[in-house]
């Protein structure tokens, strides 16, 4: 048996329910992969606030450098929304981030045929849509100094600074390569380097570690148009790589053209080893707690951990197959119904064991 550790920091609004199915999932599959699965609980985001003052403590930090793989939730809530960002739940996730080292953010959108429908894209343009967002994940805007509000002059003034190492660029764009090696062998880069000097170093970069991967081909293209074309011809794209704000931005428009956000999950990796997973959906406040919220994609994140800190390829694909399945026989959570469809939804709590059902019967 392979003794594996995990911290699960559940956090906020529906981060909770969905992380429990995903526990649920992995225990249910550790077993016959030769896992022996210790999950360890910890409080972050605004839950950590109102328990602890703070939205992740060291502690916890600690606790989640000496596990294997991070389970996390979602953070944030309408309670927490007047804060200013430098004591927000937000600030808890962007901490373990950094902390850990996590700078390799891989977001896969695929369409799962049995949902083609409920994209608010046309099924002929979403068939085959199967990309990888690689987003830089500890640098650029979100981390950049100087920042912060000042008065100046009498006037209210913010500030945030996008700065980039050459280093930040090149270890993310060889995961990206290494990515699309095992896929369709294309990346793209997103930039706008008609404007930015960052960007113009990004494309420098880029076209360097690109020459170590000559069976990969490679396409710049500034992020305004792969906004459009995103939603053009979303099947065109096999990996995505660009830093952190563009990146957080064209994840959600990935999300979205699969048809639900509800479905995607996420893997942040760094040089540590630790990788920490989480669906890519937020907190979702206003269905927390009343068992509707979509567990899959939390479910789906519990793959990749399977898949990228354990190495146990057969249980992530097993998972993955259980998913698809329970689809395919039709079952639909709340947000993956198609306007006025009849079917009867599937609750949170259901959706996690229809999953673990189907692994069982394997
Ligand atoms: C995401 C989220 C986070 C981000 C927020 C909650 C800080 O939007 O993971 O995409 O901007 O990175
Ligand atoms: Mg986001």
């Amino acid at each position: 048996m392979q003794q594996v550790r995990i911290v699960v920091v559940a956090g906020d609004g529906i981060g909770p329910e969905v992380t429990r199915e995903a526990q649920l999932v992995l225990d249910a599959v550790a077993g016959r992969h030769g896992l022996a699965i210790e999950f360890e609980e910890h409080l972050i985001g605004g839950a950590s606030i109102d328990a602890h003052g703070t939205p992740l403590r060291d502690e916890v930090i600690e606790r989640a450098r000496a596990s294997q793989a991070v389970l996390l939730g979602a953070v944030g809530g309408p309670k927490w929304d007047a804060m200013p960002v430098s004591t927000r739940p937000e600030r808890g996730l962007l901490r373990i981030r950094k902390e850990l080292g996590l700078f390799a953010n891989l977001r896969p959108a695929t369409v799962f045929p049995a949902l083609a429908a409920a994209s608010t894209l046309r099924p002929e343009i979403v068939g085959g849509v199967d990309l990888l967002v690689v987003r830089e994940l500890t640098g650029g805007l979100y981390f950049g100094e100087p920042r912060g509000r000042a008065t100046e002059n009498g006037r209210r003034v913010a500030r945030n600074t996008m700065v980039y190492d050459e280093d930040e660029v090149v270890r993310i764009t060889r995961v990206a390569f290494e990515a699309a090696r095992g896929r369709r062998k294309h990346v793209t880069h997103v930039h706008k380097a008609n404007v930015l000097e960052v960007s113009q170093l990004w494309v420098e970069v880029v076209d360097e570690v690109a020459k170590e991967y000559p069976d990969v081909a490679l396409a710049h293209q500034l992020v305004d148009s792969c906004a459009m074309l995103l939603v053009r011809d979303p099947a065109r794209f096999d990996v995505i790589v660009t830093e952190n704000l563009f990146g957080d931005i064209l994840s959600d428009e990935a999300a979205q053209i699969t048809g639900s956000l509800g479905m995607l999950p996420s893997a942040s990796l760094g040089a540590g080893g630790i990788g920490l997973y989480e669906p890519v959906h937020g907190s979702a406040p206003d269905i927390a707690g009343q068992d509707v919220a979509n567990p899959l994609a939390a479910i789906l994140s519990a793959a990749m951990l399977l898949e990228h800190s354990l190495g146990a390829h057969a249980a992530a694909q097993q998972v993955r197959d259980a998913v698809t399945a329970v689809l395919e026989a039709g079952h639909r959570s709340a947000d993956l119904l198609l306007p006025g469809e009849r079917r009867e939804s599937v609750g949170c709590r259901a959706m996690g064991e229809l999953v673990r059902k189907r692994l069982m019967e394997r």
